[in-house]
């Protein structure tokens, strides 16, 4: 007879994950998990929309790495790409992106959209890149929740910017993880200290890491973009439209309507070529 495996359930906790066990553990969970990603929130992103988050700004509203006219002839990275959906939008408006994600399932699924921009499969925190390569790199929820360094990926950003390059980048807004992860009433109620950085991990039985998320607060993400030499020129806080009546994970018209979900950071890199 052969012995049905266990359904794999791995445990929810907060404690220490390093560079490389995050790293690592969230390659393999979005090696795994995005196909279902792509089917449950693939027509609420669109194949070549650039949206900023469940919210649902667009940045054809949003404007946040200038006006759409602007970006043509750009050479822009897009890091933590997914599917690529903001990378064909930045086609179209006649930019050069370079679709950038940890995932090689994630990158097959660009593949499967379509596109005429290359993609790399690498780490946030090493960018296979030259010095001064993007006029502007963006990130719509890609790397900066999970990796345990992002001080690290900040430095790299700068690196390849151009003098006087834009950086746009949306975490989860850090107040969300003093309440439970929950679209309902649940995660209406102050749960955990906003104040406690201690990493989300999800491990296996034997105590591996299978699923990280890292929490900065406020305070940290602008220490952290400072500290990279770059200049915060924005912090935007999305509110939740009229119009999106859909829940994305702990995401839902209830408590967007109550408590901000989304930060999105803009930030610049100095002119002068230092
Ligand atoms: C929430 S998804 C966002 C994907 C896409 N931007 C979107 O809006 O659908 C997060 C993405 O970040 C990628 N990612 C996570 N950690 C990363 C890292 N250290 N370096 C590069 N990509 C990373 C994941 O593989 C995943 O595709």
């Amino acid at each position: 007879m052969i012995q049905e495996p266990d359904a794999f359930e791995p445990e929810a906790t907060r404690r220490d994950a390093d560079v490389t066990e995050s790293s690592r553990a969230n390659r393999g969970w979005w090696d795994r998990n995005a196909d279902d990603y792509q089917v449950e929130h693939g027509t609420f992103l669109g194949d070549d929309r650039f949206v900023w988050g469940p919210e649902g700004l667009d940045e054809v509203e949003a404007e946040l790495l200038g006006p759409p006219e602007e970006l043509k002839d750009k050479d822009v990275l897009e890091i933590g790409a997914g599917a690529a959906q903001c990378s064909r939008w930045l086609t179209a408006q006649g930019a050069r992106p370079v679709a950038l994600d940890l995932s090689h399932r994630q990158l097959q699924h660009a593949m499967r959209i379509g596109g005429s921009f290359p993609l790399v499969c690498a780490d946030a925190g090493a960018l296979p890149f030259a010095d001064n390569s993007f006029d502007l790199a963006c990130s719509a929820y890609g790397a900066l929740p999970f990796v345990a360094d992002p001080a690290l990926v900040l430095r790299e950003v700068r690196r390849v910017l151009r003098p006087g390059g834009r950086f746009v980048f949306s975490t989860t807004h850090p107040i969300r993880w003093a309440f439970p992860d929950e679209p309902g009433p649940e995660g209406l109620t102050v749960s955990a200290s906003y104040f406690d950085r201690t990493p989300y991990v999800e491990q296996a039985d034997d105590g591996r890491a299978v699923y990280v998320e890292h929490h900065r607060t406020i305070g940290d993400r602008v220490r952290d973009i400072v500290a990279a030499d770059l200049r915060l020129v924005d912090l935007v806080e999305p509110e939740w439209p009229s119009w999106n009546t859909a829940e994305w994970g702990g995401w839902s018209p209830l408590r967007g309507n109550l408590i901000p979900g989304t930060t999105i950071f803009v930030c610049e890199r100095d002119r002068e070529n230092t």
